[in-house]
C-alpha cells in the first residue's frame, strides 16, 4: 500500500477524551481504553468508524455501557470497524485488548526490555496497543491508569503529572496519569518496573517549580548526572533563546536497554536508548558525552516544535524533526565551539544525507509518498531538514527568524501543523516570498553549483559565472532552479575580506550571494588585486561546489581565511582531491605522491596554538574511505581506496613526526576529568596524533602504553582502536583486547565499544572476524545497540572489510538482516540502507552486491519496512 500526500483528508471522528486502564503483565497485559468520540458536524450520522490496529487481540467492544452484538462490528488485529455508529454526536467507545509484551520483538507499541515495561509509538506504534485513530490529527486529552505488582514494578510512569497512586490487593499498587494538554497517540508513554531515580528540579523563567527525574538501572544512578545537567541547560537555553518554558510540573527521563532510535519525545516522559543517558568517564567518551547533551536536548526540544505543534500527518515529519534538530544544533554550538560543532555536522551531514540524496533512496526533505512511515526517519528529513531552516535564517537574517519563530508558536500552539504552515509565518513577518526556496522541502537530491571565477586587473573586477542543476533523482527527473544562499568571501593578500564598491548580476547581501536563476554572472567592482574566493562558509547551503581551484589558492585559504569553517573546507578539499589521485595512482599501480606544501600545512595547523585543539583534530582527521569513495563516484575499489589513504597518513606522519611527538605531550591533561568541550578537544587532538605517530614509528609503542595507562574511556578505546587497526600481530593488541573484555564484560554499553572496534579492523578477515563476535556470549541479534555496535559498523565504517571482492561480507550481511528482520522490521531495514551506493562499486563487487540484495528480495515472509528498502535500493 501506497500513501500520498494527496489524499489527506481530517478524520470523520475526533477523540476529545482518552481514558486507558493498563494491568500489566509479562503474558497477559489488559488494556481497557475508552474513547470519548465526537462526529464531525460535516460527517452524516452513521458514517462507518474505523480504527487503526496492528496484531491486535481484540476482547470486547462496548458503547455507552452496552456490549456490542457480534454483528454490530468486525474486530481484526489490523482494524476494528464499527459499520453503523451510533447517530448521535457524542458517545464512549469501550474496547478491551490483550497483549503479550513479553514476545513483543519489533519494539513498537508495548514490551519488557530487562524487565521493564516500556513503550514507543512514534509513528505507529499505539495502535499496537488498542485500536485508535492513530494519526497525528488525531488530537486526544489523557488519562492513564496503571496497575502492576509492586515487587517487579515499584515505578509507575505516564505522561502528564500524577494524579493517585494507591496499593492493591496482592501485592499490587496503582497509579494515575492526567496531562491536561491534548496530544496524538504517538506522543502516548508508559513505563513501568524496577528503576532507580536521579532527582533534581529546575525553575522556569516565570517561577515555576518543575520536578526532573531520570530513571535508571538500579546502581546506574551517578551515570545520569551529566544528561541531568544538560537536561537543565536546555530548560535554560530554550528560554533565553527562543522564550519557551516547560509547561508540566513534572519531567522524567527513562533509559531503557533495548530501543530502535536514540530517544523519544513523549510528553512529559521521554524514553531514551541507555546509550544516550548514561556517561562517566571510565565507562564513556568525549563523543557520548557530546550525543548525550545533544540528544536530551533535541527530545526536551520537541516539547515545544512536535509537541505542542505537532504534524498533521507523516509527510510533515520534517516540521518537528528538521526545525528541532537545527534548535539542538545551535544549543550544542552555544554550550561549546560553534565552528567545531559546525564542521562534525557538515562532516554528518556529507557522510549519510548525500549518499542518501544521491542514491536509490533519495526523497524530498518532505516527502510525498511513502510505503512505510519507518522508513523516512532519515538522514534527509532530519539533517537536510535542519539545513532548510538553517537556510531560512541566513536569508531572513536571525531577528526576522525569531519573530517568524515567535509567530509560528503564537499562531500554531495546540495545532497539528504543515509545512506551509511554516513557510507562511516567515514569509509574513519579513515580507519574503519564499515560494522559490521552499523548493527546498519539495524537490529531492543535492543541487551542484558551477562555479568559474576570473579577474580583470584593469576594470578591477571580480567576476564569478555560476551555474546551478539539481540531478534527478528517483521518479523525478526534471528539475527547477532553486534559491541557494551562497555565503561567501573575497579573500585579500593579507587574509582579510575585501568589500567591492558594487556588485551585480544575482543580490548579494549581508555576505550571501542569491542564486536564483540557473545561470548567474556575478560582478564585484572595485576590486584592486585579484581575490582569493572563499565560497559557501559555514555551509551555509546544502550543495556540492564544482570549482577549479588551483592548490596555491586552497592551501593560501586553509591558512588564511578569516572563516574558520573555510580554513577547514579548503584542507579537506586539498586532501579529497590528493587522495583521488593517490588512489588513481594505485589503481595504475603506481606509487601515490603528494605535495609537499600540503603536507607542512598539516604540520602547521597542529602546531598553530592559536587554534583551538578541537578544530586542529578536526584538521588532521583524513577524509573518511567512505567520504573518498563518494568522491571518486563510480567503479569503486575500496581496497585501492584503503593503500591510498593509508599512504597519505604515512606521509603526514612521517615529515610532521617531531612536532606531532611534541603537540601529543603537551596534549595530556593533568587534573580530574572534565567532559568539557576544551578538555575533549584535546583529548581529540592528542588521540589524533596518536594515530600519527603510531604510523610514523611503526610500532605498537605509545598505544599500549597509553591503552595501560589511560584513565578515561575516551583515551583508552582510543588506544584499543590504533592496537586492533594497526597492530593485530603485536601480541599486545590481543591482549588489550582481553583486558578490555575483562574489564567491561558485565557492562553491555561499553562492550559495544569493542564489538565496534573489532568489527572495523581493516582486511578480509573481517567478515569471519564478525561471524565469529555474532556468537559472542554478549552478543544478542535482538538488541538493536548490539546489532549497530558489530553489524552496523562492520557495514558501513570497514570498506575493505565488508566490500569484499567475492562478496561474502554482502552475503553474511544479507543472511544477518533476514534473520534480525524475523524479529524487528524496524532495525532489519535500517541496516540494509548501508547496501545503498551498491551501483557505484566495480562491477565485480556491483554483481556481488546485486546478488546479496536479491536474496533478500526473493525471501518469503520479508517484513514491509524491508522489502521497501530492498525493492528501492535494486530499482
Ligand atoms: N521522534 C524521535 C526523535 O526524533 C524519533 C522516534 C522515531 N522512532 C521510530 N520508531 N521511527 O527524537
Ligand atoms: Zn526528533
Amino acid at each position: 500500500q501506497v500513501f500520498r500526500i494527496e489524499d489527506y483528508r481530517p478524520t470523520d471522528y475526533i477523540i476529545s477524551h482518552t481514558r486507558l486502564d493498563f494491568i500489566l503483565s509479562p503474558h497477559e497485559t489488559v488494556v481497557t481504553a475508552e474513547l470519548d468520540i465526537q462526529r464531525r458536524a460535516s460527517t452524516p450520522a452513521g458514517t462507518p468508524l474505523v480504527l487503526d490496529g496492528d496484531e491486535l487481540e481484540c476482547v470486547s467492544v462496548e458503547i455507552d455501557g452496552e456490549s456490542l452484538p457480534e454483528a454490530a462490528f468486525e474486530a481484526t488485529p489490523q482494524k476494528l470497524t464499527l459499520h453503523e455508529p451510533p447517530s448521535k454526536a457524542k458517545f464512549t467507545l469501550r474496547i478491551v485488548t490483550r497483549l503479550d509484551p513479553s514476545s513483543n520483538s519489533t519494539l513498537m507499541g508495548l514490551y519488557l526490555s530487562s524487565g521493564v515495561y516500556c513503550t514507543q509509538c512514534e509513528p505507529e506504534g499505539f495502535r499496537r496497543i488498542t485500536y485508535f485513530l492513530d494519526r497525528p490529527d488525531v488530537l486526544s486529552i489523557y488519562t492513564v491508569r496503571v496497575e502492576a505488582p509492586e515487587q517487579t514494578a515499584p515505578v509507575l510512569l505516564a505522561n502528564g503529572n500524577m494524579i493517585e497512586s494507591g496499593k492493591l490487593d496482592g501485592g499490587k499498587h496503582y497509579a494515575v496519569w492526567h496531562d491536561p494538554f491534548p496530544k496524538p497517540s504517538y506522543l502516548f508513554a508508559l513505563v513501568a518496573g524496577d528503576l532507580g531515580m536521579l532527582r533534581d528540579e529546575f525553575v522556569t523563567s516565570s517561577g515555576h517549580k518543575v520536578d526532573l527525574g531520570i530513571y535508571v538501572e538500579h546502581g546506574k544512578e551517578s551515570r545520569a548526572t551529566y544528561a541531568m545537567d544538560a537536561l537543565k541547560r536546555s530548560m535554560k537555553w530554550d528560554e533565553e533563546v527562543y522564550g519557551l518554558e516547560y509547561d508540566l510540573d513534572v519531567f522524567n527521563i527513562v533509559a531503557v536497554s533495548d530501543f530502535n532510535m536514540g530517544a523519544m519525545e513523549n510528553k512529559g516522559l521521554n524514553i531514551f536508548n541507555d546509550k544516550y543517558v548514561l556517561a562517566d568517564e571510565t565507562t564513556a567518551t568525549d563523543a557520548d558525552f557530546a550525543n548525550i547533551e545533544a540528544i536530551i536536548a533535541h527530545e526536551y526540544f520537541h516539547n515545544w516544535t512536535g509537541n505542542r505543534i505537532t504534524c498533521r500527518d507523516w509527510f510533515q515529519l520534517c516540521l518537528k524533526e528538521g526545525l528541532t534538530v537545527f534548535r539542538d544544533h545551535e544549543f550544542s554550538a552555544d554550550q561549546r565551539s560553534r565552528a567545531v560543532k559546525r564542521i562534525a555536522e557538515v562532516r554528518t551531514l556529507r557522510a549519510h544525507q548525500f549518499p542518501e540524496d544521491q542514491g536509490p533512496l533519495a526523497h524530498p526533505v518532505r516527502p510525498r509518498r511513502y510505503r512505510e512511515i519507518n522508513n523516512f526517519y532519515t538522514s534527509t528529513v532530519y539533517e537536510k531538514g535542519s539545513e532548510v531552516v538553517r537556510m531560512i535564517r541566513t536569508i531572513l537574517g536571525p531577528d526576522k527568524f525569531r519573530e517568524g519563530m515567535d509567530l509560528y508558536i503564537q499562531r500554531h500552539d495546540g495545532d497539528a501543523a504543515t509545512i506551509e504552515d511554516f513557510i507562511k509565518v516567515f514569509e509574513e513577518v519579513s515580507g519574503t516570498d519564499l515560494s522559490q526556496f521552499s523548493l527546498w522541502y519539495h524537490q529531492a537530491g543535492t543541487p551542484n553549483v558551477a562555479i568559474s571565477a576570473s579577474y580583470d586587473p584593469a576594470k578591477q573586477t571580480f567576476t564569478l559565472d555560476i551555474e546551478q542543476s539539481v540531478p534527478p533523482t528517483p521518479s523525478e527527473t526534471r528539475k527547477r532552479p532553486m534559491h541557494i544562499p551562497l555565503a561567501f568571501g573575497l579573500i585579500g593578500p593579507d587574509g582579510g575580506d575585501i568589500k567591492p564598491s558594487a556588485t551585480d548580476g544575482a543580490t548579494v547581501a549581508n555576505g550571501v550571494i542569491h542564486i536564483k536563476k540557473r545561470k548567474h554572472t556575478v560582478h564585484f567592482h572595485g576590486i584592486a588585486s585579484r581575490p582569493v574566493l572563499s565560497i559557501n562558509r559555514g555551509f551555509s547551503a546544502p550543495v556540492t561546489i564544482a570549482m577549479e581551484q588551483s592548490a596555491e589558492d586552497l592551501l593560501f585559504l586553509a591558512r588564511k581565511d578569516s572563516d574558520l569553517f573555510g580554513r577547514w573546507q579548503a584542507l579537506s578539499l586539498l586532501f579529497t582531491e590528493a587522495l583521488v589521485q593517490a588512489f588513481r595512482a594505485v589503481r595504475g599501480q603506481k606509487t601515490p605522491v603528494f605535495d609537499e606544501g600540503l603536507i607542512r600545512a598539516a604540520g602547521e595547523i597542529a602546531a598553530d596554538t592559536a587554534l583551538e585543539p578541537a578544530f586542529r583534530a578536526l584538521a588532521l582527521t583524513l577524509p573518511s574511505e567512505a567520504d573518498i569513495a563518494r568522491d571518486i563516484g563510480a567503479n569503486i575499489d575500496p581496497a585501492a581506496i584503503h593503500i591510498a589513504r593509508e599512504a597519505l597518513l604515512k606521509a603526514i606522519a612521517a615529515s610532521n613526526a617531531e612536532g606531532f611527538a611534541e603537540i601529543f605531550d603537551a596534549m595530556n591533561l593533568e587534573g580530574p576529568f572534565r567532559p568539557d568541550a576544551d578538555s575533549a578537544g584535546q583529548r581529540a587532538l592528542r588521540n589524533t596524533l596518536l594515530d600519527y605517530l603510531s604510523v610514523a614509528d611503526g610500532n605498537a609503542d605509545r598505544a599500549a602504553t597509553q591503552y595501560r595507562t589511560a584513565s578515561n574511556m575516551t583515551d583508552k578505546s582510543a588506544a584499543l582502536a590504533i592496537l586492533a587497526h594497526r597492530f593485530a600481530e603485536d601480541q599486545r593488541s590481543a591482549d588489550a583486547l582481553a583486558d578490555f573484555e575483562r574489564k567491561f564484560g558485565s557492562d553491555p554499553l561499553v562492550m559495544d565499544k569493542w564489538y565496534q572496534i573489532q568489527a572495523t579492523i581493516p582486511g578480509t578477515a573481517a567478515v569471519d572476524r564478525v561471524k565469529a563476535l555474532t556468537q559472542h556470549k554478549g552478543f544478542s541479534l535482538s538488541n538493536p545497540n548490539r546489532v549497530r555496535a558489530l553489524i552496523g559498523s562492520y557495514s558501513s565504517m570497514n570498506q575493505t572489510g565488508f566490500h569484499q571482492e567475492d562478496g561474502s561480507g554482502y552475503r553474511f550481511f544479507a543472511e544477518t538482516i533476514l534473520q534480525i528482520d524475523k524479529g524487528n522490521p524496524q532495525l532489519a531495514a535500517r541496516l540494509a540502507t548501508a547496501m545503498r551506493s551498491w551501483r557505484s562499486l566495480e562491477p565485480v563487487r556491483r554483481e556481488a552486491a546485486r546478488e546479496a540484495l536479491t536474496i533478500i528480495a526473493t525471501s518469503k515472509n520479508v517484513s514491509t519496512d524491508l522489502r521497501d528498502i530492498i525493492e528501492r535500493t535494486l530499482a
